[in-house]
Formats: structure tokens, sequence, C-alpha cells
């Protein structure tokens, strides 16, 4: 069940995302080397008069893939087709698309990695030297057709980049990996969020909101969201910290923004694995979670705070991580921990 503090994208959000979605690269805060990269990149394109580069974007759910999509076809002053990997189930329904497909146009296939294989590999062809190859007829009369296509974009999503083939990753001219935003950054978002949604908010409220936010702007306009209506129904309408930490603890948020599942990785290994290392399906089956989810979504995370380190021998809590949920650190010999408190 998602928790307040998912990045991934939940139905309420899809109403407010449209209208927080930054309009230029000057709103797109933080991710600076991308930012400075994609505007070299967009300028020299645009200088040609040729479509830009197939660009890959990857990273964790709610970090700005889908936002710099669409900030890339405005900055390049062309149209974007959006679709995304499982809803292309037919390589005809790909071969229309690219078809229909403008001269510099961009198409912006999201979750890319999950591309059923017939499909991708139509792409391989239409990416390299922008041509597809249809089969006229059916048995010994088919022929192969060769078919040109405009000089388009490709712009593709993922949360799980390891899960991209080879020949798909090598044809993206342009690769980049968006990272966690640092709370300074974060808290930036949140202030123009809250212009955007006539909330008013001081710095500490702010600032409060932004440390568990879990670093990913998604989370952070949703959770200003739900302050925000806190802050109208119990005090006067402006946010600050008391109100912010009042509500936020209300909705049993976390002072880092660790949510109940990174809570039951966290504890199951301190409790049934001594503190690691353990094997990612080890404790996927521990906790009833899938692989691919902990993977994407929880354990970029945890070792970003730094509660997560992995080995090769498998994943392994730090002191650090023992400290926060009340555990005493091991003392050298496994299983020494016990809890302080509670
Ligand atoms: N750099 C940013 N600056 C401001 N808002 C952002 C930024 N990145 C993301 N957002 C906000 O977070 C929401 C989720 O971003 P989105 O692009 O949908 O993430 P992803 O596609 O990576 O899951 C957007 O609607 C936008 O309001
Ligand atoms: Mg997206």
């Amino acid at each position: 069940m998602p928790t307040i503090l998912t990045p991934i994208r939940t139905k309420e959000d899809l109403q407010f995302e449209e209208s927080l979605r930054p309009q230029t690269f000057d709103e797109f805060i933080g991710q600076e080397t991308i930012k400075a990269n994609l505007r070299i990149f967009i300028e020299a394109a645009r200088k040609r008069g040729e479509q830009l580069d197939h660009v890959l974007l990857y990273g964790p759910p709610g970090l700005g893939k889908t936002s710099l999509a669409y900030l890339i076809a405005k900055e390049m002053g062309v149209g974007i087709k959006p679709t995304s990997g499982p809803v292309i189930e037919r390589t005809g329904d790909l071969s229309a698309i690219l078809t229909n497909l403008q001269k510099k146009e961009i198409l912006f296939i999201d979750e890319i990695h999950r591309l059923h294989p017939s499909v991708e590999e139509i792409l391989y062809s239409a990416m390299e030297d922008y041509s597809l190859d249809i089969i006229i007829g059916q048995g010994p009369g088919a022929r192969s057709h060769k078919l040109q296509l405009k000089k388009f974009t490709l712009i593709g999503a993922t949360t799980r980049a390891g899960r991209i083939t080879a020949p798909l990753r090598g044809r993206f001219g342009i690769i980049h990996r968006l990272d966690y935003y640092r709370d300074e950054d974060i808290e930036k978002i949140i202030k123009r969020s809250a212009g955007l949604l006539n909330a008013a908010i001081d710095d500490q409220g702010a600032e409060l909101i932004a440390r568990r936010s879990r670093g990913t702007p998604r989370v952070a306009n949703r959770l200003l969201r739900r302050v925000r209506d806190y802050a109208d129904v119990r005090a006067d309408g402006i946010i600050n910290a008391k109100e912010a930490s009042t509500a936020l603890d209300m909705m049993e948020v976390d002072s880092l923004g660790l949510d109940d599942v990174d809570r039951k990785i966290l504890l199951t290994i301190i409790e049934n694995f001594g503190g690691g290392p353990v094997g990612i399906a080890t404790i996927a089956a521990a906790i009833d979670e899938e692989k691919e989810t902990i993977e994407s979504i929880y354990e970029p995370f945890l070792m970003r705070i730094g509660f997560l380190e992995r080995t090769i021998r498998g994943r392994k809590i730090t002191a650090k991580a023992y400290e926060h949920l009340g555990f005493a650190p091991p003392s050298g010999q496994p299983n020494a921990q016990k809890k302080l408190f509670k």
C-alpha cells in the first residue's frame, strides 16, 4: 500500500503535478550539472537546425525525469509525444507512433525498461538510422521493406538503468542519472510550490518539510499539500516549523522521512540477520516485498542517507541506522545489540 512518503505517483499527485511542473529550465531547481549539459546540447542542436541526440534519463521515481523531458521539448521548440513501455504492446503500435513523428519531434517513452523485446528491437534501427523495416505480405511471399522515418529524438526514462539492454543503451547519445536533491534545493521547490498553491509558508516551515521529503520533489510537494490542509484547518493558515512538525508527526512521517517499509528493511536486517551482510533477495522474502521495488525505491534512499551499505556479500546496516532506530550498534560480536528505548 502506498504511504504518504512513497515516491511513486498517486492519483492525487497527478492532479497537482500538472500545475506544479517547472515550465522553464530556470524553474527546474537543482540538478545543475544535468541542466548545464542539456542546455549546451540543446543550443548546439538548435544552432545546427537538427534534432537533439537521443536522451536517456534514469534515477529513482519522483526526481524530475518526466518534467525534464517536457522541458527539453519546450527548449527545443518541438512537440512531444508521450507513451510508456508497458503501453506499447505490439510492434505495430510502435511503428505507427514512429511513422507519425515529425522532424525533430520528441518521442518520450517512460518506463522504457518495460518495453517488450520485440518492440524494443524496432527501436534499434529507428534510433540509429531513422529507418523502419516492415514486412509486407505473409509466408514465402513476404517481402521486407525499408521505411524512412523523420529525424526524431527519443527520450527514454527509467528507474532501472540496470534493466536497459546494452544495444538500447548504446544508442542513446546523452545519458543522465538524476540523483536525490539536497535539502536546500527541496526547500526551494517547496517555496515555489507553496507560491503556486497560494499557501503561506515561512523559511523554517519549508526547511522542516524538506528534511522529511526523502530528497524527492514529488514527496516534498505531497507533504506540503498535507501540511497546508492541516494549517488551513487548525491554525491561521501560515505554515511554520511548529505546525509543519505537528502535522507531519500526526501523519507519522519520520524526522528523516523513513516510511514503514524502510523501517521494516532495517529492522529485519538488524533483528534477523545480525545487521548483515545479507542478500537483497533474502531481505525481500523476509519482508514480503518485491526485490525490484526494494532495489529501485528503498535501497537507493537508505544508501543515500548512509543507513545501508552495499558489500560484495550483501547489504549491511550502519551504526547511524542502529542509532536512529534506537538500537545500540553491535559491539563486535553479532547480535550483541539491544534496544535502548521502547
Ligand atoms: N527540479 C525540480 N524543480 C521543481 N519541481 C520539480 C523538480 N523535479 C520534479 N519536480 C516536481 O516533482 C513532480 C514529479 O516530477 P516528475 O518529473 O514527474 O518525476 P519522475 O518522472 O522522475 O518520476 C513534478 O510534477 C514537479 O512538480
Ligand atoms: Mg515520470
